[in-house]
């Protein structure tokens, strides 16, 4: 699967009224980065009812996402540095746990995880898609508009594995991974290392 959606979701605002309404309490929150979110603590507090404030139980902070016109060159998960720093940005400006997903196009996947847990990041999400393209030889043109697109599913999951392998060898941390579509699936991720287990696109293929 290949795809350039980019981060949809209502924003913070939107959020935090649907939290006014009763909903189960593991809502998972998308960011476009940490300063974003930042500017937006005021509403996002953990325990307490109510008031106009998201409660996740956890946020996970995507630094990874291929599909941003402003990340392009520049993910914050490209470098140990910009991954640390904007997962210390958001620590410090909320109460609850701190996922951070990495990006699987780096020369070294577990110094990133390595700086970001040292930044206070509770667990690590492995992995975003892989930056691909497919193109239409009949009209000679790629098939996304936008050229170019993230790749997932079937196709990334040996370099989930390979990425779970490589952060849960020197990191305590949690890691969760993608590309799962069977359970023997899941259970070659459980022995790369991965402690949870997300399925992502195997819902389009299989229901
Ligand atoms: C249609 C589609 C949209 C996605 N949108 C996002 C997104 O907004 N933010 C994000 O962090 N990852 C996004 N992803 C990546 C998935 O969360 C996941 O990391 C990736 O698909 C690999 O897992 P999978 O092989 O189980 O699908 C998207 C994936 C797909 C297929």
């Amino acid at each position: 699967m290949i795809n350039a959606i980019g981060l949809t979701n209502p924003g913070a605002e939107a959020e935090a009224s649907c939290w006014l309404k009763p909903r189960p309490s593991s809502g998972r929150w998308g960011a476009t980065d940490g300063q974003h979110l930042c500017r937006h603590r005021g509403r996002v507090r953990p325990g307490g009812p109510g008031g106009g404030h998201a409660q996740p139980d956890l946020i996970e902070v995507n630094i990874s996402c291929p599909n941003v016109g402003d990340e392009f060159g520049t993910p914050f998960a490209g470098s140990c540095a910009s991954a640390a720093a904007v997962t210390e940005a958001v620590r410090q400006a909320v109460a609850c746990p701190v996922v951070v997903k990495l990006a699987p196009n780096v020369p070294d996947i577990a110094r990133i995880a390595a700086a970001v847990v040292e930044a206070g990041a509770a667990a690590i999400t492995a992995i975003n898609t892989m930056p691909g393209m497919v193109i239409d030889v009949a009209s000679g043109q790629p098939i996304l508009s936008n050229r170019v697109g993230g790749i997932s599913g079937p196709a990334l999951k040996p370099i989930a594995l390979r990425c779970v392998y490589e952060i849960a060898r020197p990191c305590p941390c949690r890691s969760l991974h993608s590309g799962v579509s069977t359970g023997r699936d899941a259970a070659e991720m459980l022995m790369a290392g991965a402690s949870l287990v997300g399925v992502g696109s195997a819902v389009y293929y299989r229901g």
